[in-house]
C-alpha cells in the first residue's frame, strides 16, 4: 500500500469535487468533523448578509421578509432527505441535550403506566445524564443495557419499558447499532424508540422512515457542519405528530404564537417541538451549511466513509501496530460508523503532536485518539498522509514531549 494507490482512489472518487464546498485551511488534514465540522463555503457570506443587512437594515421586519419565522421548517426540509425522513417530520432548535429531554418526556407520555427507560452505559455522557434527570423527574427507573455484554436487546425489554434511548453510533468506539432491527425489537415490546444520531447524520445513510423509527435527535455541528454550538435537529415520526406532548411548552411551539392566548395549544405537526424564539444566527448558519449536501447521495457518502475507514484500518495495522497501537472499531461494515479510535499509551500527547503537524483529531478518555472520516472533504491521500505523520510522531516520541502532554480544558 503506497501513496500512489491512495491518489488513484482520490481520482476515482465521485465525491472528490465536494471538497471545494469547504473552506479548509491549506495544509490541514481535518479528521475531527465528528466533533466540529469545518466551514462550508457560503456560510460566511450568509452570516454577513444576515447581520449586515437583515438585522441591521431590515430589523424586526426580517421575521417576515427574510424568512426568519420559517427557518426551522426550511432547515428541517433540507435535513429530511439526509435522514430518510418524510416531509414535515424534522425541525431544529435548542441543543441536543435539551432536545433529548423534550423527547424523553414526550416518549414516556406516549406510554403511560410503563415505568422503565432503557439506555446504555457507554452513551455520550449527556445522554445518560438526561435519561437520569428525566427518570428522577417522572419517577421512572433506568435500566442499563450494554450491547458489548449482552448483544440481544430483547433480554432487557418487557411490558414495563416505556422508551429505549440509544446512540446509533458510539462516540468513542464507533460501533453502530442495527437501526431497523433494534427499532423492531423495541416495538415488539410495545416501547418507543429514541435514536441519538449525533455521530450518524451526514456520514451514515440513516433511513428513519425505513427503520420505522419513532423519535430522533442529532447535533448540527458535527458532520452537518453547522458551526460551533449549532442547533440540534429533532425528528418525530408521522404517526406521533398529532399525539406527542413535549414538556417545554413555549410560545414558538404554540398553534398561533401571535394570538398571544392565555392557554397553550400545540402547533400542528413537528413545529410543536419548538419552545422559544428561534436562535436565528445559529439556524441560518446551519441552513447555509447544509447546501454542501445539495445533490449528494447519502448511499455514496456511506460507501466512501467505509472505504476511508477501511484504508485507515489497513494502514494503521500495517504501519502502527509495531508501536503498540490498536484500532478500536468494528471490522464489519454493518457495525461501523464513520470514525476510528486508536488506543495507545500517551494518546493525549499523540493527538497534540499530530495537531502540531496540522493533522487534527481529538482525544477521548482514557487512552483513545479519535479520528473522524467525513466523506465530503476527507480524501484517501489525506488518510495516507495522516498515518505517515502518526508513524513519525511515534518514531520520534513526539507524543511524550512535555509541550504535548500538558492538558488543555477542551480535549
Ligand atoms: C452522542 C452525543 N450526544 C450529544 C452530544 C452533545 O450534546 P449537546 O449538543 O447538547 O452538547 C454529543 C457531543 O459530542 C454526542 O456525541
Amino acid at each position: 500500500m503506497d501513496r500512489a494507490h491512495a491518489e488513484a482512489l482520490d481520482r476515482d472518487d465521485p465525491l472528490r469535487s465536494l471538497l471545494e464546498r469547504f473552506e479548509l485551511p491549506d495544509g490541514v488534514i481535518y479528521l475531527d468533523g465528528n466533533s466540529l465540522g469545518p466551514l462550508p463555503r457560503g456560510v460566511a457570506e450568509r452570516m454577513s448578509r444576515l447581520v449586515g443587512h437583515e438585522w441591521r437594515d431590515a430589523l424586526i421586519t426580517s421575521w417576515n421578509t427574510h424568512g426568519w419565522y420559517d427557518l426551522p421548517a426550511t432547515v428541517g426540509a433540507k435535513l429530511e432527505p439526509l435522514l430518510g425522513a418524510a416531509p414535515g417530520t424534522v425541525t431544529v432548535g435548542d441543543s441536543t441535550s435539551v432536545q433529548l429531554f423534550k423527547l424523553l418526556v414526550a416518549a414516556a407520555r406516549l406510554r403511560p403506566g410503563r415505568r422503565v427507560v432503557v439506555t446504555e452505559p457507554g452513551n455520550f455522557p449527556t445522554d445518560s445524564y438526561v435519561v437520569d434527570g428525566v427518570a428522577r423527574l417522572l419517577g421512572l427507573t433506568v435500566r442499563w443495557w450494554s450491547a458489548a455484554d449482552s448483544p440481544d436487546l430483547a433480554t432487557v425489554l418487557d411490558d414495563d419499558v416505556a422508551v429505549v434511548s440509544l446512540c446509533h453510533v458510539d462516540y468513542r468506539l464507533g460501533r453502530m447499532h442495527d437501526g431497523p432491527a433494534v427499532t423492531a425489537a423495541v416495538h415488539e415490546a410495545g416501547a418507543v424508540m429514541l435514536w441519538d444520531l449525533c455521530h450518524s447524520a451526514g456520514a451514515v445513510d440513516v433511513d428513519l422512515a425505513g427503520w420505522d423509527a419513532d423519535l430522533a435527535v442529532g447535533c448540527g455541528y458535527k458532520y452537518l457542519n453547522g458551526g460551533p454550538g449549532a442547533p440540534a435537529f429533532v425528528y418525530v415520526a408521522p404517526r406521533w405528530l398529532d399525539a406527542i406532548e413535549q414538556p417545554v411548552t413555549g410560545w414558538f411551539g404554540h398553534a398561533d404564537p401571535f394570538a398571544l392566548e392565555r392557554d397553550y395549544r400545540p402547533a400542528a405537526g413537528v413545529r410543536r417541538m419548538l419552545s422559544g424564539t428561534t436562535p436565528v444566527l445559529g439556524v441560518a448558519a446551519l441552513d447555509a451549511a447544509l447546501d454542501a449536501f445539495a445533490g449528494v447521495s447519502m448511499a455514496e457518502v456511506r460507501r466512501k466513509s467505509l472505504a476511508l475507514t477501511d484504508l485507515f484500518l489497513e494502514l494503521t495495522a500495517e504501519r502502527l501496530a509495531s508501536y503498540g497501537v490498536v484500532a478500536e472499531v468494528p471490522r464489519a461494515h454493518a457495525e461501523r460508523g464513520s470514525q476510528v479510535c486508536l488506543r495507545l499509551p500517551g494518546a493525549y500527547g499523540f493527538v497534540q503532536a499530530l495537531i502540531g503537524r496540522r493533522v487534527i483529531g481529538d482525544f477521548r478518555e482514557p487512552d483513545l485518539a479519535r479520528f473522524g472520516f467525513a466523506p465530503l472533504y476527507v480524501g484517501f491521500a489525506d488518510v495516507y498522509d495522516a498515518v505517515s505523520h502518526m508513524v513519525e510522531v511515534l518514531a520520534g516520541r513526539e507524543h511524550e514531549r512535555p509541550e504535548n502532554t500538558a492538558r488543555a480544558a477542551v480535549t
